[in-house]
């Protein structure tokens, strides 16, 4: 059984504005009140591990380090069947310093393209990819996976979501990911899923 929280202040160990606020929502009404690194301006830590849940614990553990409150981080990626799993890890540095994810889509539709002979011929499924990690303070750490299969689109369609979303069209939606509202993404995405799991784990039992 995971230990839990009894409410109070946990940090949210990430840099990225638009996956911020999902972490938000996701945690809205669950009594505990949340402050982001960015917010606190600590430094971001070099993601060296070599898998997401690697990451995660780095983000996770140096954020309860540097504020000695339980702080929790995302480490995710988009995986492309058809290009052995990249961006996978490297999701984030593909889209390089400028996050110019249109040029990065753009780059996985033409890698796609000449590997298979054309867009239309190539193997086009996709999985986004997350784990979620809790740390506390004295160095413990617990962990949650989430997974949103899916298709990648030629032409990117919408502009909710963040990163790849626009490109990405779950199993059992006609819609990209860019395209649902917000609570629609949360319900099925790969960080609804996994929040969900921490949620049942880690937060206060509501009586
Ligand atoms: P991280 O901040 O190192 O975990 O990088 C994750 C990267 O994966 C993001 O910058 C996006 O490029 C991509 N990514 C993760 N989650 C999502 C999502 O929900 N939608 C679209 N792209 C995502």
């Amino acid at each position: 059984m995971s230990r839990r929280l009894s409410g109070g202040t946990v940090v949210l160990a990430s840099h990225n504005a638009k996956k911020i606020r999902e972490l938000e929502g996701l945690l809205a009404g669950s009594g505990i009140s949340l402050r982001s690194a960015r917010d606190l301006g600590l430094a971001e830590p070099a993601e060296t591990a070599a898998d997401f849940r690697g990451n995660a614990t780095i983000k996770a553990l140096a954020a309860a380090e540097a504020t000695g409150l339980p702080s929790l981080a995302d480490d995710s990626g988009l995986s492309v069947a058809g290009l052995d799993g990249a961006p996978g890890v490297h999701s984030s540095r593909w889209a390089g310093p400028e996050q110019d994810y249109p040029a990065t889509m753009a780059r996985i539709r033409d890698a796609l393209a000449t590997r298979f002979g054309s867009f239309a011929a190539a193997d086009k499924r996709a999985a986004f990819l997350t784990v979620v990690c809790l740390a506390w303070p004295d160095g413990e750490v617990v962990c949650f996976e989430g997974r949103v299969d899916g298709t990648l689109l030629e032409t990117p369609r919408g502009s909710g979501g963040f990163g790849y979303d626009p490109m990405f069209v779950p199993d059992g939606e006609s819609r990209s990911m860019a395209e649902l509202t917000p609570a629609e993404k949360d319900r099925l995405s790969h960080r609804g899923q996994a929040m969900r799991a921490f949620a049942e784990a880690c937060l206060p039992e509501r009586r």
